[in-house]
C-alpha cells in the first residue's frame, strides 16, 4: 500500500518517548512538528537529527494546556507543512506520587490538564481539517497504570484512565470521517527524568514483566508509527499495551 506524506504533531517531543516518536514518524516519511515547552535546545536537536536523516521537521514551542498556544501550534504546523493529519498526545509534566491524604485537588487538576484538557484542545484545533480530508490519526499516550491502579499515584492514574474514555468516545464520534483514535499504553520505560532511580527498583519492576526487561522509547515509537500508518486504517478505539506483557 502506498503511503502518502502526512503532517504529524507530537506533543512533548523534545525528549523522552515523544522524541523517539517524532524520530520514528519522520523515518516513516511524515513531516513532523516537534512540540516542546521549555527545552528549546533539545527540541532543535530532535529536528536536526530528523533533517540530517533526510526528513522534514519543525520545532514549535506551545504549552499544550493553553488554548491560544495550541491554536498557534496548529496554525504554524498548517502554514509550514499542511494541516495536521496525525496527532500524538504525549506531553506530560511532573507526576506526583503520594498517599491520598497528601494530595490537593490542584494535583488532580494538573494531571487532568495534561491528559484530558491538552488532548481536547489540540484535537479541537485540528479536527475540522481532518474531517474535510476524510482521514486522520489520533494517538493518545496512556499508561499501563490505568490497568494496574498503582497505589499512591491516584491523580496520574485517574487522568490516564480518562484517556481511555476519550479514545473510545472519539473513536465512535470521528469514525464516520475515517479518523481513527487509539491509545498506546507504555510500561515503565526509563527516560531522562528517571535518572537516579535505584537499580533495585528497576530490577524489581523488570523481574515481574513476562519479557523480564524494561522497554526502550523505540518500542513505544514503533507502536505509534504502526497506528499512524495507512495499514492501521481499520483499527480504532483500541488500547495497545507496550509493556512486555506486564498487563493482559
Ligand atoms: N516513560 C515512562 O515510563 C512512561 C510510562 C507510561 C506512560 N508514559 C507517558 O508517556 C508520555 C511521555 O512521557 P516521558 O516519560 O517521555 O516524559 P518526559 O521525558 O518527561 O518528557 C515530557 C515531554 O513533555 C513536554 N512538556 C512538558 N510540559 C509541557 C507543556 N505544558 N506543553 C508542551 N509540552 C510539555 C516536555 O517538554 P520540555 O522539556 O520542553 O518542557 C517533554 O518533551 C507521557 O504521557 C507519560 O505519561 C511514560
Amino acid at each position: 500500500m502506498s503511503t502518502p506524506l502526512r503532517t504529524a504533531v507530537v506533543t512533548g517531543a523534545s525528549q523522552g518517548l515523544g522524541r523517539a516518536i517524532a524520530l520514528r514518524l519522520a523515518r516513516a516519511g511524515h513531516r513532523v512538528v516537534v512540540n516542546y515547552l521549555a527545552s528549546a535546545t533539545a527540541a532543535e536537536a530532535t529536528v536536526s537529527e530528523i533533517r540530517t536523516a533526510g526528513g522534514a521537521a519543525l520545532a514549535v514551542r506551545a504549552d499544550v494546556r493553553d488554548s491560544a498556544q495550541v491554536g498557534a501550534l496548529v496554525a504554524e504546523a498548517t502554514r509550514v507543512f499542511g494541516a495536521p493529519d496525525i496527532l500524538v498526545h504525549n506531553a506530560t509534566g511532573p507526576q506526583p506520587m503520594k498517599p491520598l491524604e497528601h494530595y490537593t485537588w490542584t494535583d488532580f487538576q494538573d494531571q487532568l490538564d495534561f491528559f484530558v484538557k491538552a488532548p481536547v484542545l489540540l484535537t479541537q484545533a485540528a479536527l475540522a481539517a481532518q474531517k474535510r480530508a476524510g482521514w486522520g490519526r489520533i494517538i493518545l499516550i496512556g499508561s499501563e497504570v490505568a490497568d494496574l491502579g498503582n497505589a499512591q499515584f491516584s491523580a496520574y492514574v485517574a487522568a490516564k484512565a480518562a484517556m481511555v474514555g476519550l479514545t473510545r468516545a472519539w473513536a465512535r464520534e470521528f469514525g464516520p470521517w475515517q479518523i481513527t483514535v487509539n491509545l498506546v499504553a507504555p510500561g515503565w520505560i526509563p527516560v531522562a527524568r528517571h535518572t537516579g532511580t535505584p537499580q533495585a527498583a528497576l530490577d524489581h519492576y523488570a523481574q515481574a514483566v513476562p519479557l523480564q526487561r524494561q522497554g526502550v522509547p523505540a518500542d513505544v515509537a514503533g507502536a505509534v508509527a504502526f497506528l499512524a500508518a495507512e495499514e492501521a486504517g481499520f483499527i480504532t478505539g483500541q488500547c495497545l499495551s507496550v509493556n512486555g506483557g506486564n498487563t493482559f
